[in-house]
């Protein structure tokens, strides 16, 4: 469908006829991005360098830089396992304040990366704490107060791994390795000036709404192309970006190609599930295998961002802030690639040679299904008001502790989008939920359910972060397991970066 305002297509990026000419950006033994499992006590220097962009120009960035062993590091992707000590100091070298946010990972409230734990340019902050997740594709990323859209856009984010017995006992049975087979993928929408230079700079609409980019960047690699050979792949994909939102899917010569999902947001699932599209919100991970060995060398497979309107089920019927609006609105919005377009992100080129072929393991992990009987209740109302979205009626204020919880209970909670012009991605940090429920939203989204509960492929498993779609009603149940002395101060918000850097965030507090 091409749409025409006055002249000016909404799909002036030719996402239709993508080339993808650039090697996939992959983990090297040091550098940018590669993978480090950490043995000691190291700094990351929050600091500005210039990262080398395939296919393009050097551009500044934003990196934590390290070194270990010999060898120097940005923006390391941290290779954990499940009981090992992280013995962290973030040292801020930049010329403003900033914090690292551990996603996903449960730790005590001082070591979270709080937005009240932000640093000043020059000095340094300590975190020490044990890894007690399981397994699973987590990350870290700055959490500035009101600057976290703007320093991850710029660079400050990066992949945290833990392996366990169950991640180690599926790599060993498809003979995966990571960094070759077993690849982390973080999705990003970007702006590049003339001299192919970063730029994140929204006007006031796209400050408020979210920061779309022009373009989309596979681990920093645009229009990226990757050659596989014909054997099970494992595919760790984060959705980096500030406020994008992907409805994943694999194409081969236009045709649907059927995944297996693994895993979401902290960790594997009971057992693979297979699904022909997936969405993708800002925060959330999804780990999926693909089987090249079913394709003859030479073939393309394609991933895909499969078209979608974000306002639909609002009752706004793509009105007046949405992808169908005049063209005046929709320059200053997206100026080209809205939300919800069709995008080719990824090509996987199939090499020749003989395939390897491996069976699927039917059981992945153990999942307990978290006990809800004398669960407290609690409802979450997300609206807007003028120019400011809610929770509950809140916005962040340091000094206000609107959600309240005992430590070592459970909690179902109710969360309603209310407000009819956009989907929020929710997420809360420290602790981590099942979806329980999804309802009331959008066509697309309810031909997706996987159950009786109306859960997405996405919503399957262990979560942090959940996407509400205009109108819809979500229920999960959070495990407020903890063992720390004292009360714990965390955050709940939304992980369009633009949303909560307009305070679409509250505090939480779980009481020892
Ligand atoms: Cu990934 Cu508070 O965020
Ligand atoms: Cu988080
Ligand atoms: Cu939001």
């Amino acid at each position: 469908v091409i749409t025409t305002f006055g002249g000016w297509s909404l799909f002036n990026h030719a996402v239709s006829a993508p080339r993808f000419d650039n090697a996939l950006f992959l983990p090297g033994a040091d550098g940018p991005f590669a993978v480090l499992a950490p043995n000691k006590p190291f700094t990351l220097v929050a600091e500005q360098g210039w990262l080398p962009v395939p296919g393009r120009e050097e551009t500044p960035f934003l990196w934590y830089r390290t070194q270990m062993n010999g060898h120097e590091y940005q923006n390391p992707i941290l290779l954990l396992r499940t009981g090992d000590e992280l013995d962290v100091t973030l040292d801020n070298q930049l010329d403003e304040g900033t914090i690292i946010h551990w996603h996903g990972l449960h730790v005590p409230g001082r070591v979270d990366g709080h937005p009240i734990h932000t640093v000043d340019p020059g000095e340094q902050y300590e975190y020490r704490f044990k890894v007690t997740n399981r397994g699973g594709t987590y990350w870290y990323h700055t959490h500035a107060h009101h600057r976290t859209a703007r320093q991850a856009h710029q660079g400050l984010a990066s992949f945290l791994l833990v392996s366990d017995d169950d991640n180690e006992a599926l790599n060993e049975a498809l003979g995966l390795e990571l960094g070759t087979t077993d690849l982390p993928l973080v999705l990003q929408d970007k702006r590049f000036d003339r001299l192919g230079h970063l730029v994140y700079r929204p006007n006031p609409m796209q400050g408020m709404m979210g920061y779309l980019g022009d373009e989309v960047l596979v681990n920093m690699t645009p229009a990226a192309t990757h050659e596989v050979e014909r054997r099970i792949h494992r595919l760790r994909l984060l959705n980096g970006s500030t406020a994008r939102i992907y409805r994943l899917a694999l194409r081969a010569e236009g045709q649907a190609i059927p995944f297996r999902v693994i895993g979401t947001d902290a960790g594997l699932l009971e057992s693979p599930r297979e699904a022909r599209e997936a969405f993708l919100s800002p925060g959330e991970r999804l780990e999926v295998l693909v089987d090249f060995a079913a394709f003859a060398g030479g073939d393309r497979v394609e991933l895909h961002s499969l078209e979608f309107d974000p306002m639909a089920g609002g009752g706004m019927g793509g009105g007046m802030m949405g992808r169908g609006m005049g063209g005046g609105m929709g320059r200053m919005m997206g100026g080209g690639m809205h939300d919800g377009d069709p995008l080719a992100l990824l090509e996987f080129v199939v090499r020749e040679g003989e395939a390897v072929t491996a069976e699927v393991p039917e059981r992945l992990s153990r999942i307990e299904p978290i006990d809800v009987t004398d669960a407290g209740e609690r409802d979450i109302r997300l609206d807007m008001a003028p120019m400011q979205w809610r929770i509950n009626g809140e916005t962040y204020a340091p000094d206000r502790v609107p959600i309240e919880v005992d430590a070592n209970t459970r909690e179902v909670w109710t969360i309603r989008n209310a407000d009819r012009s956009m989907p929020h991605p929710m997420h809360i940090h420290g602790f981590s939920f099942q979806v329980l429920s999804r309802s009331g939203g959008p066509d697309f989204v309810r031909q997706q359910a996987v159950n009786d509960e109306g859960l997405t492929v996405t919503d399957l498993g262990w979560k942090d972060t959940v996407l509400l779609w205009p109108g819809e009603t979500v229920r999960i149940a959070i495990d407020f397991t903890h063992h720390y002395d004292g009360d714990q101060l965390y955050v709940f918000h939304c992980h369009n970066l633009e949303h909560e850097d307009n305070d679409m965030m509250v505090n939480v507090r779980v009481r020892a």
